[in-house]
């Protein structure tokens, strides 16, 4: 059989055209796909889609590498869903069902944890696809934003540390005026006794310009005087807090919420009774916040939890100590604990205890930490007792 070989060279011609046209093609598709894999694992996102009708379930690579699951393996919706904390699950089914329902779409962070059990914060995002009225897909990203949720805990806790800080500081401010204001009269007072003195050496003074420069002198002492009382009713004011109170409430109160935080954790109580101290309740609260919240995070790996907050009365002062049977403070720590921004801890400030310790010297207590002799911290608050006498 014999072609004409004109039409055959043509149509060499022409396939050779759609094979570089499929290649040119596959080569730009190629390229797009890479810069989306790029950036969508820079942004640590992914896309998914869900089939109604199957409930079969597409993932892009990033979604698969959000629950640490091997790309391209089988997933099941049920399987999938199982990873989720209870109440994101509940969460999102009940947004699903009604973005189903109403052909909408919603966004929700979730609380998963993958298939290697780590923990993780995923940004959801899901739109439902209609054909004919009827809702035949659901589809969207995830997005992991665990560290962005870090951060924000991060910032929740410290506003909880520093919540009092605040009204401390004001009263700095009030002091600094304040010593300011008194320097003026002080700075009178021995101006004027350094000419009194410097006339008096050379015999030039009389006994009228005498009187003079000492009465000027007594006026500013009774001016500085007066700012210093002053400054007391200021720091005796913001003193109206301080109360004659049984701690043992405001200790099992504190206990409670850290409690409530985990399910694990075990607290022991060992107060002693009939202790009153002079302190502000909610500081003095402040401080046991913070120390129950560095023992439970001592203690946050173990299969056993427990911390003991335990009082010892003694003759004028309460110890009040709070122990943990976790890992103790490390070695390089012990001395520095109580500095500012000095921590251990991946999401640490550094603050809580050096805040207690303001807090506790305000109160003209101590506090010490150490640890015990089963490993664990041990921190020591000290405050004077109140006696009615
Ligand atoms: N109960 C404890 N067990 C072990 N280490 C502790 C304990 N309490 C405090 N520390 C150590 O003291 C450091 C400072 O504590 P803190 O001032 O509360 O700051 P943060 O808790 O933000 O790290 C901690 O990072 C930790 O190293
Ligand atoms: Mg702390």
């Amino acid at each position: 059989m014999e072609l004409p070989p004109a039409n055959l060279d043509e149509a060499v011609d022409e396939l050779a055209d759609h094979a570089r046209l499929v290649r040119e093609q596959a080569a730009v598709i190629a390229h797009y796909k890479k810069m989306y894999e790029r950036s969508s694992a820079l942004a640590r996102i992914g896309v998914w889609e869900c089939d109604l009708a199957t409930e079969e379930l597409t993932w892009t690579d990033g979604v698969y590498d959000l629950f640490e699951l091997p790309r391209g393996s089988t997933i099941q919706r049920a399987h999938i869903v199982d990873l989720y904390f209870d109440e994101s699950r509940r969460e999102m089914e009940r947004l699903r069902a009604q973005a189903i329902r109403e052909a909408g779409s919603f966004s929700l962070d979730i609380h998963v944890r993958t298939a290697k059990g780590n923990e993780r914060w995923i940004r959801l995002t899901a739109d439902v696809e209609q054909e004919d009225g009827k809702a035949i897909r659901i589809f969207g990203t995830k997005q992991d934003i665990t560290e962005e949720k870090w951060a924000q805990e991060k910032l929740q806790r410290l506003q909880t540390e520093l919540i009092h800080v605040s009204r401390k500081s004001a009263m700095g401010v009030m002091a600094t005026t304040l010593a300011h204001e008194i320097n003026q009269p002080l700075a009178a007072i021995s101006s004027y006794a350094a000419g009194a003195r410097r006339a008096l050496g050379s015999a030039a003074i009389d006994a009228e310009t005498l009187d003079i420069t000492l009465r000027a002198i007594e006026r500013n002492a009774i001016r500085a005087g007066k700012i210093i009382r002053s400054l007391r009713a200021v720091t005796h004011e913001s003193a109206a807090g301080h109360q004659a109170i049984d701690p043992n409430p405001l200790i099992r109160e504190a206990g409670a919420l850290a409690a409530a935080r985990s399910q694990t954790i075990v607290i022991r109580y060992g107060l002693a009774d009939g202790v009153r101290i002079v302190i502000d309740p909610v500081q003095f609260q402040q401080v046991v916040i913070n120390l129950l919240q560095n023992a439970a995070d001592a203690v946050r790996d173990r299969p056993d939890q427990e911390i003991s907050v335990a009082s010892t009365l003694l003759e004028a002062s309460v110890e009040i100590r709070v122990e943990d049977n976790g890992d103790g403070i490390g070695e390089e720590m012990l001395d520095a604990v109580f500095d500012t921004f000095t921590s251990s801890k991946a999401d640490g400030m550094g603050l809580g205890l050096p805040i207690s310790r303001t807090i506790i010297e305000a109160h003209g207590g101590k506090i010490s930490a150490e640890n015990g002799a089963g490993g664990g911290a041990c921190v020591c608050i000290s405050l004077p007792v109140f006696r009615e006498d």
